[in-house]
């Protein structure tokens, strides 16, 4: 079944969600999501959306700005990233006039919480001055991206979006740099559907399930990364993926750095705040690579806990906390652990261990979400990216928490301004290719006729436990060369898989399936990358390189498919406006 549509977005979160709301209904738009857009991983973001508010103390775009790019490591775009950090402000009343329930002050103005990396300079003057953490995160206790998100769908239903819920896309359309459309398979039926459109927006999340422990749901598996690579596009920066201090230990579930912006401590077994040793400014609040990498150093010398598993954890303190502020501003974390561990947090520490969280990475795209053909620049026609899957790049080698709410809403907002621009510029609607389906189509009835091999799920085990032991927070040749070997042994492998069901409606097993081969090419250009940058930046800590190397690697990655097993690479400049990058203390 063909349907043409002048707008289709794929993903039905954040940013999918607000580059539709900024559709006109005069135009068609449709929406595409795997699961129901009230089940994005949008809904799982806790802790806050920063912006210089200013609303408990003094703040500037400026000095939001300097934290983003100090917190990149100096890799992300400078230009992007003062593109986002002086639009925070407006986005959040927009949100907040669009009806999104924040947490307020006594005043009732929208309430702010400190987060790790954004800080304020003692001496407003001085951007080289001390500087102390400031409360720059507007919150909804802590579901604020709960709360986005159902503010985001409610303003796409006034605005007559169509929603298709749980389709499957499984291929993008581009021929000589011209975007037509997606291929998709609705999940209830099996049946295949093409969608053809003018303008084509990649909303589709990031790839933490390549990983062991992640906080990410079980759509994050990397699917929009692997449509764009396949269609010929370039992946940039694809080695940076962020481990979030804090997840639920064993089970990687987020536990929001509000627990630490409203006061939380981290402490090693022998009851000690190590990350007073760490970044003796900002300890706890320190940005997120340097506390993921303190948390495993401290296990790596013996001063974590051992749980009855053999694995370690350092505790989460959060005892000395009055208990209103635990029951008003972070019930659901608290939840968690009483949930899921056992644990009051109230009365004891909270186990916990870092957590694949984040790709700084994705399809690269300009501030407008407009999709980059290439590392000059050269635009594809009618595509666009936005939210985790694209790379602008603001976030560089290390997000900070809170932008990627502010992301999702900045760029989602510009990337459906920007198609509207398109399409009032007389976008015609493209020719398909002939081959449109032919992809799935094969893959489908590959799938379902193979009677003998091997079941997906132990190659996805051992593609999480590799990536986790070998391309996690720490990396050296060695373990990513082994880690490559493994990826290379499993894509082999996974050329022999065999579902059991072979039927049409709701075919999990079948999709599962293509996932896991999203997962597994995912990985192998995360691998690729990692291996080939010899330095440590941000999320990227080489042990081999420990030291960051501005001369020969302060420049983006891109990732194109090649012939054999090995991406082709290539790079592109950092655009530095106002700051030349400085070792990176806190
Ligand atoms: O810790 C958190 O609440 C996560 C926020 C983020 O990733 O931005």
């Amino acid at each position: 079944m063909t349907h043409q549509f002048d707008v289709i977005i794929v993903g039905a979160g954040g940013a999918g969600l607000r580059a539709a709301a900024e559709i006109p209904s005069s135009y068609s738009c449709a929406v595409l999501t795997k699961v129901h857009p009230l089940r994005s991983h949008t809904g799982a973001a806790q802790g806050g959306v920063c912006a210089a508010l200013g609303n408990l103390e003094e703040d500037n775009p400026e000095w939001h700005a300097f934290d983003t790019i100090k917190g990149s490591d100096y890799l992300g775009d400078q230009d992007a990233i003062e593109v986002m950090c002086n639009d925070a402000p407006r986005a959040i009343v927009e949100l907040e006039h669009m009806g999104m329930p924040f947490s307020r002050t006594e005043e009732g103005k929208i309430a702010q919480r400190q987060f790790g990396g954004h800080t304020r300079p003692l001496d407003r003057d001085d951007p080289d001055s001390k500087r102390v953490a400031v409360k720059r995160a507007c919150y909804s206790a802590d579901r604020t991206g709960h709360v986005m998100l159902h503010t985001l769908y409610e303003n796409c239903i006034k605005n007559k979006v169509r929603f298709f819920s749980e389709y499957f896309v499984t291929e993008l359309l581009v021929e000589n740099g011209v975007c037509s459309g997606v291929v998709a398979i609705e999940i209830l039926t099996g049946e295949l559907h093409t969608f053809q459109a003018k303008a084509v927006m990649f909303a589709t999340g990031g790839d933490g399930r390549i990983w062991r422990i992640t906080s990410n749901a079980h759509v994050g598996t990397g699917d929009g990364f692997m449509m764009a690579y396949n269609a010929g596009l370039p992946l940039e920066d694809m080695e940076f993926m962020q481990f979030h201090p804090t997840g639920l230990w064993k089970l990687g579930i987020l536990v929001s750095e509000a627990a630490r912006g409203e006061g939380g401590i981290l402490r090693n077994k022998d009851g000690e705040r190590f990350m007073e040793r760490y970044a003796p400014t900002v300890k706890d609040l320190a940005p997120r690579d340097m506390v993921s990498r303190a948390i495993i150093q401290e296990i790596r010398e013996g001063r974590g806990f051992k749980g009855s598993d053999g694995t370690s954890y350092v505790h989460l303190d959060l005892t000395h906390l009055d208990p209103k502020i635990i029951n008003e501003k972070l019930p659901e974390i608290t939840g968690f652990a009483r949930t899921y561990l056992g644990v009051e947090p109230t009365t004891e520490g909270v186990p916990i261990q870092p957590t694949a969280h984040y790709v700084m990475g994705g399809i690269p795209t300009d501030v407008d979400g407009r999709a980059l053909l290439d590392n000059t620049g050269k635009l594809v026609t009618g595509f666009y990216a936005a939210g985790e899957c694209a790379c602008v790049s603001v976030h560089g080698a290390n997000r900070l928490g809170t932008n990627s709410l502010l992301d999702l809403i900045v760029f989602g907002r510009r990337g459906g301004k920007a198609i509207v621009e398109f399409l009032k510029a007389g976008a015609q609607m493209p020719p398909l290719p002939v081959t449109a389906g032919h992809w799935t189509e094969k893959k489908i009835s590959e799938l379902k006729a193979r009677a003998n091999g091997e079941k997906p799920a132990p190659i996805r085990t051992e593609l999480q436990q590799i990536m986790m032991d070998e391309c996690g927070i720490f990396r050296d040749a060695k373990g990513l060369t082994t880690a490559l070997n493994k990826i290379t042994e499993l894509r082999e492998r996974y050329k022999n898989i065999v579902i059991d069901d072979k039927g049409m409606q709701f075919n999990t097993d079948l999709l599962e399936a293509i996932e896991l081969g999203n997962l597994l090419d995912t990985a192998n250009v995360v691998v690729t990358c990692a291996l080939n940058r010899t330095e440590s930046r941000g999320g990227h800590s080489r042990e081999d390189y420990p030291d960051r190397d501005d001369k020969n690697w302060l420049k983006h990655t891109f990732a194109w498919k090649a012939d054999g097993n090995a991406p082709r690479l290539d790079y592109k400049s950092v655009s530095i406006t106002k700051y030349q990058p400085k070792k990176r203390v806190y």
